[in-house]
């Protein structure tokens, strides 16, 4: 049975299974890999995408609940046009943090779903937006940095 959203702004209908998760349908069905599988189980963040405005785990949210509702992920945000990166990509750049770069989308997707709701948001703010994006690696003082800068603020 297919399901009908608008992902990254085209409306696109997908052929799998109600209760199959959306990371599962992005990656496998419609082979978009840029959201990433990394626990499969809600805990880590790499699989974040924004559903209407909110940082969803794509891991943990089924594909039949996301009916008529607008999808995000990491291949929607440069601008398809002209290809210039979305601001927060632009800051995740400059501000050199990915290492790894394995849970960076599902960053980079909490941080624009953060600045969408709270565009010079506080400390607090921010520590709660990230707070389940998990990183090996240990970026998140650049992380915190790039959103001060896509914020407008200091890096
Ligand atoms: S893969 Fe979805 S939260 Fe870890
Ligand atoms: S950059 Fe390696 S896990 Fe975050």
């Amino acid at each position: 049975m297919a399901t009908k959203l608008i992902l990254n702004g085209r409306r696109v209908s997908v052929d799998a299974a109600p209760d199959m998760p959306l990371l599962w349908a992005l990656r496998d069905v419609l082979g978009m890999t840029g959201t990433r599988f990394g626990c499969g189980a809600g805990q880590c963040g790499a699989c974040t995408v924004i559903v209407d405005r909110a940082a969803m785990r794509a891991c943990s949210v089924a594909l039949g609940d996301l009916a008529g509702k607008q999808v995000r992920t990491i291949e929607g945000l440069a601008d398809p046009k002209t290809r210039r990166l979305h601001r927060v990509q632009q800051a995740w750049v400059d501000c050199n943090v990915a290492q790894c770069g394995y849970c960076q989308a599902g960053q980079i997707m909490s941080a624009v779903a953060l600045l969408e709701t709270h565009p010079q948001p506080t400390d607090a703010q921010v520590t709660d937006a990230m707070n389940g994006n998990l990183c090996r690696c240990g970026t998140y003082p650049r992380v915190r940095a790039a959103i001060a800068q896509a914020a407008g603020g200091k890096a």
